[in-house]
């Protein structure tokens, strides 16, 4: 049954750690030693998922569009940046401690008091302002002339290369710069998995516009990046677009709404997207001395133009669409976990699986396994029953599974199993990779 829809008890979000457990999905980190808070580390099927969910946003957001280029810049950046960002002074999050349990929490989230309240009568502190950015020292001497931040965005990557994308890009507005990589943010309450971390990925875009164009384009991102999880496959029933209340916007944003997911622990941001007028480009040109504007051609002006900024989280959306892919059914009396996920997500597109360790069938198999390999991600199995072997690739969301069986020794068909509807048909083996390709959409 799926349990789409509904209100989740906990219980399915414990069944899917332990599935990305169980599965090589997601470890604890540094788990030896007893592990490290809130940090995880990717096994080989969670990594292949991971960067499915990256591509396809790199897809969608560079390659198939005109109007938007990619960078990758440094996780360390000049201390200045983040001063003119804002966020030196104000990247902070209220923060309490219990002077009795000496527990330490997120003063501005009721469900953590009341939960606290709970389990100790002790008295709060007042809150402090908790500033979030991770800091360390660049070169041999640790001392403040020194000090650098991990950046806690990938966005002002994009803010800083305004000025070299336009140079040597020859761009005319409107145009986006995009960006994927790790962020870092000393969250006081970091928790639930893969949702909020304190080491991450992030997916942002900036894109330009011209002052006064910029509602349009507000409108015009959210409606894209909300269509995008439905693409790739997120029940709509488990996904809501939310605009922020005018005291929840940052210093910087005129509008600003997120993308929610309704995980087993309730609606939850997935993406945010912001129109940040030209706050930034203009903080920049002020703190570096560097002129940030743009010239245009047509009107014979220069400005700095607004931005608008879809900015999603990397782990986040693979976190919802694991728990969005996670379903039990039943499948010859017995109750199956499958991932339903979207074949461009899969980690791994087809299992070829010998009927018998013998007969030549396990040659056969390993001959059509390495035809397949170059094109797409394989796995070969011979262990266990059959039954047993659908099963292991079900809990790992592999769309199509081929069996070379007594029928491929003779005439060279294979069955192909669909992993959804459990269902099989017979393909030639010299049709298998054209098919096996446009099934899982060339991914
Ligand atoms: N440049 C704007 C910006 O960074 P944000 O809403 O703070 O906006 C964007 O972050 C996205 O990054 C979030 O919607 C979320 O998906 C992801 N993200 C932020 N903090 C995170 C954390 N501690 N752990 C995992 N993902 C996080």
């Amino acid at each position: 049954m799926s349990k789409a829809g509904q209100k989740e008890t906990p219980d399915r979000m414990e069944r899917i750690v332990n599935l990305a457990k169980r599965r090589g999905l997601v470890f604890q980190s540094s788990e030896i030693y007893g592990g490290l808070n809130s940090c995880w580390d990717y096994g080989p099927v969670g990594v292949e998922l991971r960067r499915n969910v990256k591509e396809a946003w790199w897809r969608e957001m560079v390659w198939s569009r005109g109007d938007i280029v990619g960078i990758d810049c440094s996780i360390l950046m000049h201390p200045r940046v983040w001063e003119a960002s804002g966020h030196v002074a104000g990247f902070t999050d209220p923060m309490v401690d219990c002077k009795k349990c000496k527990s330490r929490f997120r003063a501005d989230h009721a469900e953590l008091l009341e939960k606290h309240a709970e389990s100790c009568d002790g008295e709060l502190t007042e809150a402090r302002q908790f500033n979030l950015m991770f800091r360390t020292y660049m070169g041999p001497v640790e001392e403040s002339a020194n000090e650098v931040f991990l950046r806690p965005e990938t966005a002002q990557g994009m803010f800083v290369n305004f000025g070299n994308v336009l140079d040597t890009q020859r761009r005319k507005l409107p145009f986006g710069i995009a960006q994927q990589g790790k962020s870092f943010r000393n969250e006081i309450t970091p928790g639930n998995f893969l949702f909020r971390t304190r080491e991450f990925e992030q997916m942002e875009m900036e894109y330009f516009v011209r002052p006064g164009e910029e509602s349009q384009w507000y409108e015009y991102w959210k409606k894209e990046r909300f269509d995008w999880y439905i693409r790739l496959g997120i029940k709509p029933e488990n996904l809501r677009l939310r605009e922020h209340e005018s005291d929840e916007l940052a210093h910087y944003a005129k509008g600003c709404a997120d993308v929610e997911y309704q995980f087993p622990f309730g609606w939850s941001e997935l993406e945010g997207i912001a129109s940040r007028t030209d706050f930034d480009l203009k903080q920049h040109s002020e703190f570096s001395g560097k002129d940030l504007s743009y010239f245009d051609e047509e009107s014979r002006e220069r400005f700095a133009p607004y931005v608008i900024e879809p900015a999603a989280g990397a782990d986040r959306a693979t976190l919802a669409f694991l728990v969005d892919a996670y379903d039990e059914d039943e499948v010859e009396g017995e109750t199956r976990v499958v991932l339903r996920l979207h074949p461009r997500l899969a980690p791994v597109k087809v299992a070829v699986l010998p009927l018998l360790r013998k007969n030549g069938q396990p040659e056969k198999a390993q001959e059509i396994f390495a035809h397949l390999r170059p094109h797409m991600v394989a796995q070969y199995d011979q262990a266990g029953s059959i039954g047993r072997r659908y099963r292991r690739q079900d809990e790992i969301g592999t769309p199509f599974a081929i069996t070379i069986d007594h029928d491929t020794m003779e005439n060279g068909t294979v069955t192909l199993r669909d992993r959804d509807e459990t269902s099989q048909e017979r393909v030639h083996e010299s049709d298998l990779l054209s098919e096996l390709l446009r099934r899982t959409a060339g991914s």
